[in-house]
C-alpha cells in the first residue's frame, strides 16, 4: 500500500467537552505567551482545542518553516470566522480567504496591481514622503512638550493607505479622513473583543453588543468605498492606473473578459472581491505599520545610544540639506538592522493569521489531519535562546555580521513565508524605512522630564501593541527645508 503521511500525534493538553481547552489557557496572558510558556512543558510542537477546534501549535523555526514554505501548499487554508466573514463578505479578500484557484488569482491580481502602481516607481515614494513631512510638521509643533504620538503616526499611515488605495489626498481635520480613522479604529476594537463568537459561531444567534458595533463600522465603511468605486469606474481610462482601485478594476475587467473562455461564475474576481481588497489595504496595512513604528520608537527611547547610531548614520550618509530617499536604502545599514530588531522583539503579529491543514499532512514527522487548525507562534520563534542570544535585549547588531554587512537569520519571521507570506511586505518595509529615516534626520525623541521609559510588555489588541506613552521632541537637527505646493493636512 502506498506510504502516508507518518501516525505519530502531537502530544495534546488537556481538554474537555465543549470547552476543549480553555480552562488551561486563562490567566489574562496574551496567547502567544501562554502558548511560548506551554511548549516549554510539552516541547515544541502541541495540540490543544480552541473550543471544539483542534489546533496546533507550531514553537520552533524548523517547523515553522514546514509549514509555511516546504509543505506550504498544504498548510494554506484559513479557517472561517464569524467576525472576519463579516469583515470579508464572506471571505472576499486575501488574508481570510480559503486557498482555492480563484484565491490565487486575486492574490496574483493585487501582488501585480501593487508592483503596477507602487512598488518599485517613485511615486509610492513620493506619497510616502508627503505624509512624513505632514506628520514631522505636526510633531515638531509640539516641540517641548509630552504627547502621545500614537494619533499622529495612525494618521499619518492611514494617509498613505488612502492616497495608495484612492488617490486622496487629506489635510489636517479633513472630515473624511477623521471618518476613515473613525470606523478603522471601531473594526480594530472590536475584532480585538470579538473573542468566543469566533469560536463557537452559533453564538451569534445572540444579542452582541461588540457584533452590532463592527457591522455598524462595516457599512460606514463599504459606504465610503463603494462611493469610491462608482467614481473609479465613472474615469477609469486606459491610460496609467492612478492608484490601487484603477489598477484593480483594469485587472478585474481583464479577467471578466475570458468569461467566454470557458471559465465558469465562481473563478471570477467580482466588484465584492475589487471593495474587499480595497477595505484590507487599511485593515492588514494601518495597524501593523503604525504599530511597529511606536514599538520601534519606544524601544529607541529605552536606548538612546542606538538612536544617536542610527544619527550618525544619516548624518554620514545622507546630511540634513536632502530628504532621505529609497535609494539610501542600501547606505543605511544600522537603520535597517534596528528595524528588523524591532520587529523580531515585538512582532505585531506573533501568532500570524491562522492556518488550516488543507489536507492529511505532517510537521516534524507528526502527523496532522486535514482542517486542523495551525498557529506558528512566531513570538517563541523570535525568542527562542537557542538561535538568539540574550533574545530579551534589543540589540540590532545581531542583524549584522562581524564586516559589518546585513545578515537575515533563518529564524526571523515578521511577515510570514510561503503562499500566506504578507502581501504588502515591500510596502511596508518601504515605509518603516522613510518614515523613521525622516523622523530621526529632523528631529530626536527623548522622555518627558521625569516620565519612566515606555512599558515593553505591550498589550494584545488585534496586534501587540505598546501601551501608550509619551515622548518629546527636539528639531534641533533639521535646517527648515523649503517644500514645494501645499501641505497634505
Ligand atoms: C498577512 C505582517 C503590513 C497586507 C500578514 C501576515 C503577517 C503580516 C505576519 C500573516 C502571514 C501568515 O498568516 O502566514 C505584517 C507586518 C506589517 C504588514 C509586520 C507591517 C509592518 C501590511 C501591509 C499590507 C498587508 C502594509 C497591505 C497594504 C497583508 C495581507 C495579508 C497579510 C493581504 C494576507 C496574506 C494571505 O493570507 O495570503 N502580514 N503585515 N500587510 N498582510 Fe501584512
Amino acid at each position: 500500500s502506498e506510504a502516508g503521511p507518518p501516525r505519530v500525534k502531537v502530544p495534546c493538553i488537556s481538554w474537555v467537552p465543549v470547552l476543549g481547552s480553555l480552562p488551561w489557557l486563562r490567566g489574562g496572558r496574551p496567547l502567544h505567551l501562554i502558548f511560548t510558556q506551554l511548549s516549554y512543558s510539552y516541547g515544541p510542537l502541541f495540540a490543544l482545542y480552541l473550543g471544539p477546534h483542534l489546533t496546533v501549535v507550531v514553537n520552533n523555526h524548523q517547523h515553522a518553516r514546514e509549514v509555511l514554505l516546504l509543505r506550504g501548499k498544504d498548510f494554506a487554508g484559513r479557517p472561517r470566522m464569524v467576525t472576519t466573514d463579516l469583515l470579508t463578505r464572506g471571505g472576499k479578500d486575501i488574508a481570510f480567504s480559503d486557498y482555492c484557484p480563484l484565491w490565487k488569482s486575486h492574490r496574483r491580481l493585487v501582488q501585480n496591481s501593487f508592483t503596477l502602481f507602487g512598488e518599485g516607481t517613485s511615486r509610492l515614494q513620493d506619497m510616502v514622503l508627503a505624509a512624513v513631512d505632514s506628520l514631522c510638521e505636526e510633531l515638531l509643533s509640539m516641540e517641548g512638550r509630552g504627547f502621545d504620538p500614537a494619533p499622529a503616526v495612525t494618521r499619518a499611515v492611514t494617509n498613505v493607505v488612502c492616497m495608495l488605495v484612492f488617490s486622496a489626498t487629506y489635510r489636517h481635520g479633513d472630515s473624511e479622513l477623521q471618518e476613515v480613522l473613525r470606523y478603522n479604529d471601531g473594526i480594530v476594537q472590536t475584532i480585538a473583543g470579538g473573542g468566543l463568537v469566533d469560536i463557537y459561531p452559533w453564538m451569534k444567534v445572540f444579542p452582541n453588543k461588540t457584533l452590532s458595533k463592527l457591522k455598524a463600522c462595516i457599512a460606514v465603511r463599504d459606504r465610503l468605498l463603494t462611493h469610491k468605486l462608482e467614481e473609479h469606474k465613472a474615469t477609469l481610462t486606459d491610460n496609467q492606473p492612478r492608484d490601487l482601485l484603477d489598477a484593480l478594476l483594469m485587472g478585474q475587467v481583464g479577467r471578466g473578459r475570458r468569461k467566454g473562455s470557458g471559465r465558469v461564475e465562481e473563478d471570477i474576481i467580482t466588484e465584492d472581491h475589487v471593495l474587499m481588497t480595497a477595505a484590507e489595504a487599511f485593515g492588514a496595512g494601518v495597524e501593523t505599520t503604525s504599530t511597529t513604528l511606536l514599538w520601534i520608537l519606544a524601544y529607541l527611547l529605552h536606548h538612546p545610544q542606538v538612536q544617536e547610531r542610527v544619527q550618525k548614520e544619516l548624518d554620514d550618509h545622507v546630511g540634513s540639506e536632502r530628504p532621505v530617499r529609497v535609494s539610501d536604502r542600501a547606505r543605511l545599514t544600522y537603520l535597517d538592522c534596528v528595524i528588523n530588531e524591532g520587529m523580531r522583539i515585538r512582532p505585531v503579529s506573533p501568532v500570524l493569521i491562522p492556518h488550516t491543514a488543507m489536507t492529511d499532512s505532517s510537521i516534524g514527522g507528526h502527523h496532522i489531519s486535514r482542517g486542523t487548525r495551525v498557529l506558528v507562534n512566531m513570538w517563541s520563534i523570535h525568542h527562542d535562546s537557542a538561535h538568539w542570544d540574550k533574545p530579551d535585549l534589543f540589540n540590532p547588531d545581531r542583524f549584522r555580521d562581524h564586516q559589518g554587512q546585513r545578515v537575515t537569520p533563518s529564524c526571523f519571521l515578521p511577515f510570514g513565508a510561503g503562499p500566506r507570506v504578507c502581501v504588502g511586505e515591500s510596502l511596508a518595509r518601504l515605509e518603516l524605512f522613510l518614515f523613521l529615516s525622516s523622523l530621526l534626520q529632523r528631529m530626536s525623541f527623548r522622555l518627558p522630564n521625569g516620565a519612566s521609559p515606555p512599558d515593553l510588555q505591550g498589550r494584545m489588541g488585534v496586534v501587540l501593541q505598546p501601551v501608550p506613552y509619551k515622548v518629546v521632541t527636539g528639531g534641533d537637527r533639521w535646517r527648515q527645508m523649503v517644500t514645494d505646493g501645499d501641505r497634505w493636512w
